[in-house]
């Protein structure tokens, strides 16, 4: 159960005043009933939301995939820098939406942006085995050894113990890799442990979900439920 006025606000009706008005504009019906009060308690799964005779196809969380362009942090709000959250076209720039996971600004790909912080921590968590792909280029050779050195677990000057990875080479300059863990600037570190310099670094699928080809830099749009699932298939 929840308040009425936050449901409206969460399902992108307006912000709180807006949606206040709305209600007392006597817009809005639960199971064919008037809305009277701005704080009356909903069960949105069990109930008929409707506004303006229009019944609410409710969703509780939202689930979004952004083709994210180089040049924008991953962070809900940044002073110096332009977000991802700022990409979002006026109907999702909806309250409580977080990148799910970070990318670095100058990484560019596939990104999920939620408001469903349980579903986040699943993705995101190591030990949940969910592998992240990784296009790469690098200014050096990736060889056999580099290889060798994912599978076994980088290790940082510092000491951290990276999980091991997979490194498929495609040339001199280019592979694909896989991590399932997110450390800061994990990738270009762990190149570096090598002696190689990232050049250019694109996430390519995270689980069996793969970035939609026909998505434009920039643009984002929602996942289906079977995009969503996909996710937690094990490859
Ligand atoms: N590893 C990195 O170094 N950067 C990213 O953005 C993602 C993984």
């Amino acid at each position: 159960m929840d308040r009425i006025d936050k449901i409206l606000v969460k399902q992108n009706f307006g912000s709180r005043k807006e949606v206040h008005k709305l209600i007392k504009s006597k817009a809005v019906t639960v199971d064919g009933e008037l809305v009277t009060k701005v704080d009356m308690k909903v069960d949105p799964s069990e109930s008929v939301i409707a506004v303006s005779g229009q019944a609410l196809n409710f969703k509780e969380h939202l689930y979004i995939m952004m083709n994210k362009p180089q040049g924008y942090v991953c962070a809900t709000e940044d002073k110096k820098s332009k977000t991802v959250m700022e990409l979002l076209p006026p109907d999702l720039q909806r309250r409580g939406l977080f990148p799910a996971g970070r990318l670095d600004k100058d990484t560019e790909g596939l990104l999920i942006i939620t408001d469903d912080g349980d579903f986040a921590h699943r993705m995101l968590a190591p030990k949940k085995h969910v592998t992240k792909r990784y296009y790469v280029e690098t200014d050096g050779e990736i060889t056999e050894d580099t290889v060798k050195a994912f599978e076994q677990g980088i290790i940082f000057r510092d000491g951290t113990k990276c999980l091991p990875a997979r490194l498929e080479i495609i040339d001199k300059n280019s592979g694909y890799v896989e991590i399932c863990e997110g450390k800061f600037h994990q990738i270009k570190k762990m190149f570096n442990v090598c002696r190689l310099n990232v050049t250019f670094l694109k996430r390519i699928s995270i689980g069996n979900l793969n970035l939609d080809s026909n998505l434009p830099i920039g643009k984002c749009r929602e996942l289906s439920k079977t995009e969503k699932f996909a996710i937690f298939v094990v490859k």
